[in-house]
């Protein structure tokens, strides 16, 4: 079997981190998710992997090269643009050939690995298997009604009044019919040629598309929210570790703590699940719970809980705690003490700042 990533797209809804960088390089739990997508395919034993590239695609490439370091072989496929997941799998086909794959949406972090659900593949006859999961709100997705035995009835992408609740997740199994279907449909009203309808062009003649509902949690990192809550979850099952190059001094660090090479904290509570980041400076500071604190950060007489902070900012005097924040690269908060004191600011375009 081969694997093939999705990580075109524009990622609007995360704006303004995305202004800059692919939405699928955003670290969860201190490591991108695209790095999560191609370790969860190789923990399945698969090692040839095509991952579709949009305009983000250099940024992609530099960061994940030729994907030795994790093991596997990476071919990058370039899509000109964003025109839909049957579209990224019609422009795959010279990657794919006729085997077998799972497509794995970029931007997707899920409980538990794939490695079940491939072998489930593998060892059935199916020519498709996709993964549902109940969701409360069925119309940000692509739903599927069942039918009482279990089997598709029907899927819809975003529907506004949806059918069912049960959410079509960003990881699909596929065999070489799928080219049959996506050559067959047509693009939808949003202009994409979705797989969504593919998937029930193959139910609809007949081919074998078997449903399986995930017990465990799945995020779609799509919006701000998804990416504070899909970092919560990872934090919660990472195995904490202080690294020996790590200082902590006069600080009470919670068991459930991950201090990386080279980070200094001093004179701090840091409760977990949290991680501190490579090269970064807590000091007279608290960091509490489901926080995810990237390299080369300060963090100084402050504040911040369940919040994710890229590389290279700084934090520093603020009074009020931070709290469910997304905090980007490069980005400097700290309190004004000069006269006036006014709040001064220098927000780029999108950003959204709530005062207390
Ligand atoms: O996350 C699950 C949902 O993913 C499913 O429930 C929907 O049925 C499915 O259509 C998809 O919906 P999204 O609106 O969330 O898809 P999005 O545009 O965010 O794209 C998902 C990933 O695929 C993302 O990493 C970007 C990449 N992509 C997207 C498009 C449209 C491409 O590589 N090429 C594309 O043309």
């Amino acid at each position: 079997m081969k694997g093939l990533i999705l990580s075109g797209g524009k990622g609007t809804r995360l704006y303004p981190l995305t202004y800059t960088r692919a939405k699928q390089l955003i670290p969860v739990a201190n490591k991108p998710i695209l790095v999560r997508v191609i370790e969860a395919i190789r923990d399945a034993g698969i090692e040839e992997i095509g991952v579709v590239i949009g305009q983000t695609g250099p940024e992609i490439r530099e960061a994940l090269s030729d994907g030795s370091r994790w093991g596997v072989k990476l071919t990058y496929i370039p899509q000109d643009s964003p025109d839909g997941l049957g579209h990224a799998v019609k422009i795959s086909r010279d990657f794919l050939g006729d085997e077998r794959f799972v497509m794995f949406l970029g931007d997707n972090v899920i409980e538990g690995g794939i490695d079940g659900l491939i072998r489930d593949f593998a060892t059935n006859d199916w020519n498709s298997q996709i993964v549902l999961k109940h969701v409360e709100n069925p119309s940000a997705y692509g739903v599927a009604k069942l039918r009482p035995d279990g089997s598709i009835e029907q899927l819809i992408e975003k529907p506004a009044e949806p059918q069912s609740n049960l959410a079509l997740v960003g990881i699909y199994m596929f065999d070489s019919y799928i080219f049959d279907a996506v050559n067959a449909i047509a693009p939808s009203k949003r202009g994409e040629l979705e797989i969504t309808d593919a998937i029930q062009w193959l139910v609809d003649k007949g081919y074998r598309v078997y449903p399986h509902v995930h017990a465990g949690w799945w995020i779609d990192t799509g919006k701000p929210i998804d990416m504070l809550e899909a970092n919560s979850h990872v934090l919660e099952e990472l195995k904490p570790y202080i690294s020996p190059e790590a200082v902590c001094e006069g600080s009470q660090i919670d068991h459930r703590v991950t201090v990386e090479r080279g980070a200094k904290v001093i004179n701090s509570v840091v409760r977990g699940p949290t991680i501190i980041g490579e090269h970064c400076v807590i000091e007279n500071s608290y960091v509490g719970p489901f926080t995810s604190i990237y390299h080369h950060v300060t963090v100084r007489n402050c504040e911040i809980e369940r919040s994710i902070v890229l590389e290279r900012s700084s934090i520093e005097n603020v009074d009020t705690r931070i709290q469910d924040s997304l905090i980007g690269r490069h980005v400097h908060v700290a309190r004004n003490d000069e006269r006036p004191r006014a709040l001064k600011v220098n927000l780029g375009d999108h950003s959204d700042l709530r005062l207390e």
